[in-house]
């Protein structure tokens, strides 16, 4: 099996590209930024404080994630047999998702599901830690970034799309604040694998960043 792990901060375009890429390799595409939302959602939901970690912690045992995938390889997450894909996009779960996802208790709970996906399917994965602690054997590491100007422009121009826009500001401060969460944590902190290939893709726009990204794999993999 291939895995091919792409790891950045939020908002640099990693799971439109990879799920792209992965439709025109025949990979399965695995988010697993979407499987943390299901644990933060749960928190949401059920009013648990996601720095109360004891209390997040005694969640997981009653916790069903699954994730299965539908037509043109679009993720679905259910949590405890309900399809919460949707829900899990608010924005009062992304900086949930940060908070539970520190917690190596967390991270414990949901490595070998992860790894499970990578031992049956070729596989490209998106996250914080796949190069470095999920898949560190993946046959292609990419470590895909972006300014966070350039993250917060993109963010508003979805968001806008979507028919819930947000000031720039806002937005900007959220991805700074995400991006300082995610990369000072002790537990699997957000860096570059040693061995992972940079692409900032600032000046890039979509088709650039897919063709950039395409090169990387072809020179390290036979297709
Ligand atoms: O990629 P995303 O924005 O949907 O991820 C949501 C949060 O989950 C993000 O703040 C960091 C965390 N995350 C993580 O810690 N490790 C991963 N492999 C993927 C996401």
């Amino acid at each position: 099996m291939i895995s091919i792990a792409i790891d950045g901060p939020s908002g640099a375009g990693k799971s439109t590209l990879a799920r792209s890429v992965a439709a025109k390799l025949g990979y399965l595409y695995v988010d697993t930024g979407a499987i943390y939302r299901t644990i933060a959602y749960h928190t949401y939901e059920s009013g648990i404080d996601p720095k109360d970690e004891d209390r997040v912690l005694a969640a997981l045992p009653g916790l069903d994630i699954r994730l299965t995938h539908g037509p043109e390889g679009l993720q679905h997450m259910l949590l405890n047999g309900r399809d919460v894909t949707k829900d899990i996009r608010l924005p009062e779960v992304s900086l949930r998702a940060s908070a539970v996802s520190a917690y190596p208790g967390v991270r414990a709970f949901l490595l070998e599901m992860q790894r499970q996906l990578a031992r049956s399917n070729n596989v490209i994965m998106d996250g914080r830690d796949i190069g470095t602690v999920v898949l560190p054997d993946a046959d292609v590491k990419i470590f895909l970034t972006a300014s966070a100007e350039a993250r917060a422009r993109r963010r508003m121009a979805e968001l806008e799309q979507r028919g819930t826009p947000q000031p720039f500001e806002t937005i900007l401060r959220e991805i700074e604040e995400r991006d300082y969460n995610d990369s000072h944590r002790a537990a699997a902190p957000l860096k570059q694998a040693e061995d992972a290939v940079l692409l900032d893709t600032t000046a890039l726009d979509f088709r650039q960043s897919e063709e950039a990204l395409l090169a990387i794999i072809r020179e390290r993999i036979k297709l």
